[in-house]
């Protein structure tokens, strides 16, 4: 039987794939939630020829889909008992403002409503595996503030701002998320994983394009990005850093705007009020 029940986005390419590769290795039951199950099932195919480990599993979930995550998320409910560990790592950046199924900036609803969607949804199950939420956050958080008073892009847009802004909200909804749940037993912790050569980007354009050429030289490799949600998802004793951030297996240094309590309160109402329709429980911060 495996050790641990990892359920993780986002790992059908770059960094999700190479932390899917190391925990399979350490034998976790491994839960791969992905939008194109083509790819996923070469993933998974991939993985048990790599480890040996059969418990890998592929479920559909587009997270800018907010019907296909519930579904997801129902999916696992049916099948597990508990979940030990949750990676929300899938992400991206837009080069041009488009919107999701939803209607929502597809920044917004790729890299944190989907993923806000899915954690409440999977909650009853992180709480019975005293789980581990770890949020691929970036240094990109420094890039942005809270918008509230244009989530959605529409007065003016810049694909590295809103990407800014999504990741600066992966960074206060785990802080939100040790506060809230922290006394049942979750550990919640966002990560930097560096600058990485995967195909993150790779749909940008202009300026914006020239400027991650440019980087390239500097970057490292996916299997280096993985190392610091590998070590959030396996290190022990990681109590004392609830809702922390980290860089390189450390705790590290936030903007000053994401220690805004006021901001990240908000955020998780707001969050809680365009996901009305889709929440399972009446509310989420009930405990
Ligand atoms: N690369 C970096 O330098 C860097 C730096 C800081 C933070 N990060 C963060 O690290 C995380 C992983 O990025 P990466 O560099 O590994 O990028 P990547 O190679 O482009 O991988 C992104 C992953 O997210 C998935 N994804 C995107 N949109 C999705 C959606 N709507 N529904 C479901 N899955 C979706 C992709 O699926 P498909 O395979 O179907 O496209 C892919 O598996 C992201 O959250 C990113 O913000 C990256």
């Amino acid at each position: 039987m495996a050790l641990k029940t990892t359920v993780i986005t986002g790992a059908t390419s770059g960094i999700g794939q190479e932390t899917a590769l190391a925990l399979a290795a350490q034998g976790h039951a491994l839960y791969l939630l992905v939008r194109n199950i083509p790819k996923g099932e070469r993933l998974k195919n991939q993985i048990i020829g790599k480890t040996g480990n059969k418990e890998i599993y592929v479920l559909r979930c587009d997270l800018a889909d907010l019907q296909s995550v519930r579904e997801a998320a129902d999916e696992l409910t049916e099948k597990l008992f508990a979940i030990n560990t949750l990676i929300n790592n899938a992400g991206g950046v837009f080069e041009e403002r488009q919107l999701s199924k939803n209607g929502f900036e597809m920044t917004l609803a790729t890299n944190h409503l989907g993923h806000f969607l899915l954690t409440h949804c999977l909650m009853p199950l992180l709480q019975k595996g005293q789980a581990r939420i770890i949020n691929v956050s970036s240094k990109a958080h420094k890039w942005s503030r809270p918008r509230f008073d244009d989530l959605q892009w529409e007065q003016f847009y810049s694909a590295f701002k809103a990407y800014g802004m999504s990741k600066l909200f992966n960074i206060y909804f785990t802080q939100s998320l040790a506060e809230k749940y922290g006394e049942k037993g979750i550990l919640a912790f966002s990560a930097h994983p560096g600058l990485v050569k995967t195909g993150f980007g790779a749909t940008v354009k202009g300026l914006n394009k020239m400027m991650m050429l440019l980087a390239r030289p500097f970057m490292i490799t996916a299997e280096q990005g993985a190392e610091t949600i590998i070590f959030l998802a396996t290190a022990a004793k990681l109590e004392k850093y609830n809702g922390a951030y980290f860089i390189k297996n450390k705790v590290a240094k936030t903007s000053v705007i994401a220690t805004d309590t006021e901001s990240r309160n908000k955020l998780w109402v707001i969050s809680e009020k365009l996901l009305s329709r889709y929440l399972i429980w009446p509310v989420i911060n009930a405990g």
